[in-house]
């Protein structure tokens, strides 16, 4: 693993669009695996400036991204699907019918989690997994567990977890309490992982997801077998 520490945000989206951007260049037809949150804001910004200096083209590119909150459609301004297509796709030419974000609004959640692994696994795959991660170790949305569940399915949000949303929502109690995620199986087959990560509070959970026990009670310490995972993380 490597993990890499750089002094502020600006640089560790900087250098996360780099590798993003490398891979796409690498491999025009890759399978981006995308995350949603606060921290890969700033490497999306970055991702739209390549394009426009036309240092990257994302033409060929399929994306999928690792969850969606229960009963939110692509016009709640607070669903994934919206975040992805005002904060990314918008700013790259990236074809819209190639972008795959998981339908929270399926009736039933748990055919979607199928069909989002079918869909993955008929992509091939991922080539090259974005992650961020929760105060509790959470990545996607697979939150502490006895168990690590392989297959994209539906989950119930750890109090924890929508304190920290509640940021995003006008008010907690408009945070969905359920939500579909990628699992466990999908994210380990990724080829590359990138897992981004800034400020102080990420640190402690940082720190047991790469140096403690692996345990579905710190869903991200499963990367530790992972083959090819860099992590950048910034203080600030
Ligand atoms: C979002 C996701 C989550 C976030 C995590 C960190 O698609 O999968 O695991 O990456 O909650 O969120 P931020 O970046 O807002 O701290």
């Amino acid at each position: 693993m490597k993990f890499i520490t750089v002094d502020s945000y600006e640089k560790l989206s900087k250098l996360a669009a780099n590798l993003i951007a490398s891979q796409v260049v690498l491999k025009p037809h890759c399978v981006l695996g995308l995350a949603t949150g606060s921290s890969p804001l700033g490497t999306y910004a970055e991702l739209a400036k390549k394009y426009d200096a036309g240092d990257v083209d994302f033409s060929s590119v399929t994306s999928v991204n690792l969850d969606e909150y229960a009963g939110l459609d692509k016009t709640n301004d607070q669903s994934y699907r919206y975040f992805m297509d005002h904060n990314l796709f918008a700013h790259i030419n990236i074809c819209p019918e190639k972008t795959h974000v998981p339908n929270g609004c399926a009736d039933d959640l748990a055919k979607e989690g199928e069909r989002y692994d079918k869909l993955i696994a008929d992509l091939g795959g991922i080539d090259l997994q974005l992650l961020g991660i929760g105060l509790d170790g959470h990545i996607g949305f697979n939150e502490p567990d006895e168990f690590f569940t392989k297959e994209t399915h539906l989950v119930t949000l750890d109090p924890s977890t929508i304190e920290a949303n509640a940021r995003f929502f006008a008010s907690k109690d408009e945070v969905p309490t359920q939500a579909i995620t990628m699992g466990m199986m999908s994210i380990m087959n990724a080829k590359k992982i990138l897992l981004i990560a800034n400020g102080q509070n990420k640190k402690d959970i940082l720190d047991k997801a790469f140096n403690g026990p692996i345990t579905p009670m710190v869903p991200a310490s499963i990367l530790q077998l992972h083959p090819d995972v860099t992590v950048i993380y910034s203080e600030n």
